[in-house]
Parts: structure tokens; sequence; C-alpha cells
């Protein structure tokens, strides 16, 4: 495991900042009021909403959300359809934040989360019918092994949904959200990426170019501004204006795009 990875997503004290950004139990919170929090990737609860449309997520189905971060499109997708969602993620800081605010939405019976590496995944083979990976695949350097490793622990016939920034022309301005330099960094292009899939055995059934869709949020984001609070700065400090100034440069000027697609084992 790469430790610039590790250290990127180890912010000390993350589950204390949120207790006190949060402020005292008045009710269970929703995905809604902490969205800016807990989406932490491009479009946030608009793009995970789509992923689990294109993927076709029902109450029936069990769902594990690869590197879940702070666990905002676990408690989506319970919330939304009723099923089980479980995360893995490799910051215990993250893993434990997740908890608390899973707790604060009262989801604790349908969702939960642990500690582990993407790449060794702690779950016998064929155990879920849908895979998540949002926004973790570009802090990955073996892909072949990332994609193998999800492929065994989906049931035949199950699903995977994938939604990433690739490389387009060129690389990130750094800082980006990923990493605060190349280092943790580990981009494909869109073909190398869907080529790297399908060479762990699966098949294709949906991909788009979400690259004018990104753009635009950043294009918004820079004209109003930072989310009020809570937002994603609470995760991950007070330079993540600029983190996220660096992604939307950087696929303004055709340097980055971003890929969505749906695959079958
Ligand atoms: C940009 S965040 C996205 C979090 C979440 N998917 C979301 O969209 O809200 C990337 C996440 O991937 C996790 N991650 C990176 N490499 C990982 C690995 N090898 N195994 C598990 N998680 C990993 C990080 O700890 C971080 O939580």
């Amino acid at each position: 495991m790469n430790d610039a990875v590790r250290e990127h997503y180890s912010p000390a004290g993350l589950t204390e900042r949120l207790k006190a950004v949060l402020g005292p139990e008045t009710g269970p919170l929703t995905p809604q009021q902490l969205g800016a929090l807990d989406q932490f990737h491009t479009r946030g609860l608009a793009a995970t909403a789509e992923l689990a449309r294109l993927v076709g997520i029902t109450a029936d189905l069990s769902v594990l959300d690869v590197g879940s971060g702070i666990g905002g499109p676990a408690r989506f997708l319970a919330a939304t359809y009723g099923c089980h969602v479980t995360g893995i993620d490799l910051s215990e800081s993250f893993v434990e934040a997740a908890r608390y605010l899973t707790a604060r939405t009262g989801q604790s019976d349908l969702v939960s989360f642990q500690a582990a590496d993407a790449l060794q995944l702690p779950f016998g083979d064929g155990t879920f019918d849908v895979v998540l990976l949002q926004h973790v695949a570009m802090n990955i350097a073996n892909r072949e092994s990332l994609y193998r490793e999800i492929r065994r622990v989906l049931k035949s016939g199950g699903r995977f949904a994938t939604f990433d920034v690739v490389l387009n022309g060129g690389e990130p301005h750094y800082p980006v959200p990923w990493a605060r330099t190349a280092r943790g960094s580990f981009l494909l292009t869109a073909n190398a990426t869907l080529e790297a899939i399908e060479r762990a055995g699966f098949r294709k059934r949906v991909s788009q170019d979400d690259t004018e869709a990104a753009k635009e949020f950043f294009a918004h984001l820079r004209a109003s501004g930072p989310p009020p609070m809570p937002n994603l700065g609470v995760v991950m400090g007070p330079d993540f204006p600029q983190l996220a100034g660096n992604l939307g440069r950087s696929l303004m000027e055709g340097r980055l795009g971003v890929l969505t697609a749906v695959f079958q084992s």
C-alpha cells in the first residue's frame, strides 16, 4: 500500500470535528443535509443518484461500496432503496467517522463499515450483487488486482459500477482532492481503464464520458464559492477549496476527464 495515499486520507481528530460541527442530536440527519460533507466526489449526491440508477439498485440487493470514504454514498443508497450496504475503506479515521455519521442518520441496521484494502477484500467469493467504486481507482496503481478482486467478491452475473477521474491530455495541477502530490495519484485514460476492467473478466453494459457535466459542476462551484458548512473542508482541511479548484482547472484545460461505466461479471 502506498504511504502517500494513507497519509492523504488520515485527518487527525475527524470524528471530534464532525461532532463539533454537527452539534447535539435533535433527530436523524438526512443524506441531503450531509451531502456537501459526505459525498467525496465530483457532482456530489447527484452523481451517486445517477450511478445507482445506472447500475439498477433495488431493495433486495447486497451492495459493497469499495473506498467508501465517510459513507455518504452508502447511506444514500440505503435511504433511497432500502438495500443493505457494506463499505470498506483504507482509512481508519474515515471508517470511524462513517460509523458515527451512520448512527446520526439512524441507519446502523442497514449500513456498516470496516477498514480494509481494496486489493484484499475481507469477503468470500461471490458475496455481493453490486459493487460500487466512486473516485477511488485514481489512488490505486495495481488496477489489474483491483478489478479482479472486485470481480471475485461479486456473485455470478453481479454488476460493477465505476465513476472516476481519468487522464485526458496531461497531468493534473496538484494538489487535487485525491492526492497532494503525484506520489499518491495513479490515473489511467478512459480507454485504459475500460480495458483493464474487461481484462479482469467483466462485460461492459454502459460507459459514458461525464467530463462536460463535471466541468459544469466546477464552473458553478467557482461562481458560487464553497458550499455552506458542513462541507468537505471539515474532512480534508482548510485547503480543500484549492484542491477542488485544481481539479476543476485540470478538467477545464482538457488535462483530465471523468468516466462512468457499468459492467456485468
Ligand atoms: C476521494 S475519496 C471517495 C470516497 C467515497 N467513494 C465517496 O465517493 O464519497 C477516495 C477514498 O478511497 C479510499 N481508498 C484509497 N485507496 C484505497 C484502497 N487501496 N483501499 C480502500 N480504500 C482506498 C480513501 O481512503 C478514500 O476514502
